[in-house]
């Protein structure tokens, strides 16, 4: 007898199910993975989404509630295992693994850590989206995307840090409200280390093309009445405050991973400030990942803007750049 299915729908095509084409995947389902997963699904920048995690029943609940939502989302697979093959043939793959930075921790401390944890994760990534471009968000970040870089033996175009841009997205919104002008229309770049040694780039902030130096010679410096300085300071401080405040963050960072997400799947070509290796830029010598505003599209991360730094900025990029190796150098088994 003919199912109510075949009574309701003739087929006209032998294969009724197309691959995905913009098949995006997180690990890791903590706060910061749920936060970009959402982000992602609510701007529709995925055929299919996979999360992967090692807590089973966490992995399944979420999944479970996300495909509950699905009558108001555009994506219409939703999958999650604990086996890698659930994450085959992702376009990108985001990885939030790990162990979290705890109150007062530096990033810095957590990189064991997560070493040990990446050395599991990026070899199964790679091995079924050998195609995929990877955004790195696990702390500390810049680490952890050389890591990265290293494990997964992908091109330099493929293995991106989220960076500063989160740091960047903070600097902008707290313009913004010194300004009452909305932060897309602040222009302004945080560079360097994600997070304590992050460098502002003062000499580029401007608004509708005006660099605020123009109008205050002295901005971000020690000298400057308006003491702008401080709206760095409140950067550098914001993951520690929302964490003494909440445990963690998560909504920013999820945001602005979607927002890189959609420059790669729309083939958008925009500018973002992310980590990527940054040996023989400003006379640094070594392989480590730091932010610079680059251009990010289907290919990955194609090309870094030339930006003119002060000295005082380059050196700080330098010293971030030497600290960073000091720590990456001793790292075994990459
Ligand atoms: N780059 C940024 O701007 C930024 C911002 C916020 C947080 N972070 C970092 O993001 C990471 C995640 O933070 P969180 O708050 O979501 O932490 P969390 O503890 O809530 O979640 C981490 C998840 O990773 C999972 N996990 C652990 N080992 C795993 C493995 N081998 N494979 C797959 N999953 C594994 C855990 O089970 C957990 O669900 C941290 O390293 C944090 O410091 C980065």
């Amino acid at each position: 007898m003919a199912t109510v299915h075949e009574k309701l729908l003739s087929s006209t095509a032998s294969v009724k199910t197309a691959p995905p084409r913009n098949k995006i995947t997180v690990v890791g389902v903590g706060q910061v993975g749920m936060a970009c997963a959402i982000s992602i699904l609510q701007k529709d920048l995925a055929d299919e989404l996979a999360l992967v995690d090692i807590l089973e029943d966490k992995l399944r609940g979420e999944m479970l509630d996300l495909q509950h939502g699905s009558l108001f989302l555009k994506t219409p697979t939703i999958v999650a295992d604990k086996d890698y093959s659930v994450t085959a043939n992702s376009r990108i793959v985001v990885v939030t693994g790990g162990v979290r930075q705890q109150e007062g921790e530096s990033r810095l401390n957590l990189v064991q850590r997560n070493v040990n944890v990446f050395k599991f994760i990026i070899p199964q990534v790679v091995k079924y989206s050998p195609d995929a471009t990877i955004i790195v968000v696990s702390n500390p970040v810049d680490i952890m995307t050389y890591v990265t870089w290293k494990l997964s033996g992908l091109p330099q175009n493929r293995v991106i840090g989220s960076g500063t841009n989160l740091d960047s997205a903070r600097f902008r919104y707290l313009i913004s409200q010194k300004l009452g002008v909305h932060a897309s229309s602040c222009h302004g770049y945080v560079l360097g280390e994600h997070g304590d040694s992050s460098v502002p780039v003062w000499s580029g902030v401007n608004v509708a093309g005006v660099a605020l130096q123009s109008l205050n010679p002295d901005i971000g410096t020690s000298k400057d009445p308006e003491n702008w300085k401080d709206v760095h300071k409140q950067v550098v401080d914001s993951a520690y405050e929302v964490i003494k405040l909440k445990g963690y963050t998560n909504w920013a960072i999820g945001m602005s991973v979607a927002d890189l997400s959609e420059s790669i799947t729309k083939n958008l070509s925009r500018v973002h400030p992310v980590s990527t290796m940054v040996k023989n830029f400003y006379g640094i010598n070594d392989e480590v990942f730091l932010s610079l505003p680059c251009v990010l599209n289907g290919q990955g991360l194609v090309e870094v803007v030339n930006q003119k730094l002060r000295d005082d900025e380059v050196a700080q990029l330098k010293k971030s750049a030497d600290t960073l190796w000091s720590i990456q150098k001793d790292l075994k088994d990459l």
